[in-house]
C-alpha cells in the first residue's frame, strides 16, 4: 500500500480500491498519528497499514467501526469493518453490499446499525437460513433476494461479500460468475473461505464433540455422491488453492490481496474470554494475524491441505480481495 501526505491531508492509495475509496482525507487534515484517538477499544498494534479501515476512519467513526465484532471470527470482523469504513468514507452515498450465501445474516444487524448509508442485499439458497435472516434483519436497510432476482438484471453492487460459503458451493464457476455479474466495474469482492470442516480430529479431551466430528466425516465422505444425486444442502468440499485461483481469473477477477486468518488456537480461546474483554481480544487477534501475514508467510516445498502457504496449516481461513479485471 502506498500512503502519501499531500498538503497536510493524508491520502491512502491502494491499487484495488474504487475511486471513491482513494484519496480519502483523515479528519481535520491531521495525520493518523495526531488525529484524536478513541479511548476504547484499543488500537491494533500491527506494524503494517494494509487495512483501509484504520487509515480511513477517525474519531467517533473510528470508534463505531472498531467496536464492530463478528462473534468468533477475526476474518469476518476485519472484512466487515473494512466495508463499514468504506461506507463511512462516503456518507453522502449509499453503498450497496451483496452478500452471496448470507445464511442467517447474524453479523449484519450490528453492521447496518453502525453504517446508516449501507444497504444490504442478501442471497442464500437455504429457505431455513432465509427465514432466520428475515427475522434478524427486521427494521434494517436490507433486502433478501432469490435466485430469480440474481438471474435477472445486474444489481451493480459496490461490494460483494461471501464469507464461509465457497467450501459449501457445488458449482463454483457459476457462483463466481454471479459475483462478477452483480459487481460494479470498480467494486470490491471480499471472498473468504474456510477449511475447518475438513480438519476436525477426535481427541481425548474433546470427547463431547465426538458425535459431531463423526457426522462431519460422514458428510465430507458422502458429499460428492449426494450432490450427483441432486442433494446439495449439506454439500461441502475442500477448496484447493490452485483450482480456485485459476477459477477466479477465469471469472474475470484480479486478486488484490490475499491473507490467512482465524488462527485455530485464538478461535478456541475466543470462547473462553470474558464478554467484556471480547472487543479488545478481537483487536489484538486481528493485529497479531496481520503481523503473521506480513512477516512470516512462506511457501512450503509442496501443498498441504490444499495450499502451499505455511500459515494455512494453522489459520484455516483464506480471505481474498478481488476486483473486476479491466
Ligand atoms: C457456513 S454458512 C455461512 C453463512 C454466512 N455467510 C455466515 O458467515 O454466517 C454457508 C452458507 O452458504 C450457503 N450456500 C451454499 N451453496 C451456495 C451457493 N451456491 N451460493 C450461495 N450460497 C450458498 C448455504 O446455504 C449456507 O447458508
Amino acid at each position: 500500500m502506498d500512503i502519501t501526505v499531500a498538503r497536510g491531508i493524508r491520502t491512502i492509495r491502494t491499487p484495488g480500491l474504487n475511486t471513491w475509496q482513494r484519496g480519502i482525507p483523515v479528519a481535520g487534515g491531521a495525520s493518523r498519528e495526531t488525529a484524536p484517538q478513541p479511548t476504547f477499544p484499543k488500537l491494533p498494534k500491527a506494524p503494517g497499514d494494509t487495512d483501509p479501515y484504520r487509515a480511513h476512519a477517525t474519531g467517533t467513526t473510528y470508534h463505531r467501526v472498531m467496536s464492530f465484532v463478528w462473534s468468533g471470527s477475526a476474518a469476518k470482523t476485519r472484512i466487515v469493518r473494512s466495508v463499514l469504513a468504506t461506507a463511512a468514507a462516503v456518507p453522502e452515498r449509499t453503498i450497496t453490499v451483496l452478500d452471496l450465501g448470507c445464511g442467517a445474516c447474524r453479523g449484519w444487524p450490528a453492521a447496518l446499525a453502525a453504517a446508516p448509508n449501507l444497504r444490504l442485499i442478501g442471497y442464500d439458497p437455504s429457505p431455513l437460513a432465509v427465514s432466520e435472516a428475515r427475522n434478524n434483519l427486521g427494521g434494517y436497510a436490507a433486502d433478501l433476494v432469490g435466485m430469480e432476482v440474481l438471474q435477472a438484471v445486474p444489481l451493480q453492487s459496490d461490494v460483494v461479500i461471501s464469507l464461509s460459503v465457497l467450501e459449501h458451493v457445488f458449482d463454483r464457476h457459476s457462483y463466481l460468475g454471479l459475483a462478477r455479474k452483480h459487481i460494479t466495474s470498480n467494486g470490491i469482492f471480499h471472498l473468504s473461505y474456510d477449511d475447518g470442516h475438513f480438519r476436525r480430529a477426535l481427541s481425548a479431551d474433546r470427547r463431547s464433540e465426538a458425535w459431531s466430528i463423526l457426522k462431519e466425516w460422514l458428510i465430507n465422505a458422502s458429499a460428492a455422491s449426494a450432490a450427483r444425486l441432486g442433494s446439495l444442502n449439506r454439500y461441502q468440499s475442500r477448496v484447493d488453492r490452485g483450482w480456485i485461483d485459476a477459477a477466479i481469473a477465469r471469472a474475470g477477477f484480479d486478486v488484490v490481496e490475499t491473507r490467512y486468518e482465524n488462527l485455530s488456537a485464538l478461535k478456541d480461546l475466543w470462547k473462553l474470554v470474558e464478554p467484556s474483554a471480547q472487543t479488545d481480544f478481537m483487536n489484538d487477534w486481528i493485529a497479531y494475524e496481520e503481523t503473521l501475514n506480513l512477516r512470516y508467510a512462506a511457501s512450503l516445498p509442496a501443498p498441504r491441505a490444499g495450499d502451499v502457504v505455511n500459515l494455512w496449516q494453522v489459520m484455516p481461513t483464506r480471505s481474498l480481495v478481488l476486483r473486476p479485471a479491466p
